[in-house]
């Protein structure tokens, strides 16, 4: 079992939230392949069981490069609905399109017909930092990877 993480970051931010949202994965005793959105092929979903998506906020949005690559995947359209969404996203401020951002990539996620799992307990749609995660966003990270690898678990024979 496998959960790919694609993330844009063009100042490290994002990067360091990808960072801790693996360790979470892997913390659950599933295997994370990490790669920048330059670096990932779509061609690996179907090898994977989960798929999170990381982008700064960009006008209240991802990046043109994160949603340049979703664009790509409707190349296995229909053919994914069996993977576990998540998402996570960097913001300069509050209240500024962090969570219109996470939105925009799960509802990616839920057209494809994946599998999205909020969370009752704060950060509901995914996890949001403003600039660089400090200790608590990063735990939050780690939590968000592991939500995702717990699910595929349940879900996955
Ligand atoms: C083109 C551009 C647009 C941005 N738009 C927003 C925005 O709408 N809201 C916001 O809070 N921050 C915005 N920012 C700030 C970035 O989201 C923020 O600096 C983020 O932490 C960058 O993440 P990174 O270090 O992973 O690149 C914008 C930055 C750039 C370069």
């Amino acid at each position: 079992m496998k959960v790919l993480i694609v993330y844009d970051s063009q100042t490290g931010n994002t990067g360091l939230m990808a960072e801790a949202v693996a360790q979470g994965v892997r913390d659950s005793d599933i295997e994370v392949v990490l790669k920048t959105v330059d670096e990932a092929s779509i061609d690996e979903l179907p090898q994977v069981q989960g798929v999170i998506f990381g982008s700064p906020v960009y006008y209240g949005l991802p990046t043109g490069k994160i949603k340049a690559w979703i664009d790509e995947t409707v190349k296995y359209h229909g053919k994914l609905t069996h993977l576990v969404g998540g998402a996570f996203c960097s913001a300069g401020g509050t209240h500024t399109g962090s969570e219109t951002t996470i939105l925009a990539l799960l509802q990616a996620c839920l057209v494809h017909g994946m599998i999205v799992q909020g969370s009752p307990h704060g950060s509901h749609y995914g996890v949001a930092s403003v600039g660089s995660p400090d200790e608590k966003e990063v735990e939050n990270c780690k939590k968000l990877g592991a939500r995702v690898a717990e699910l595929i678990k349940k879900l996955v024979p």
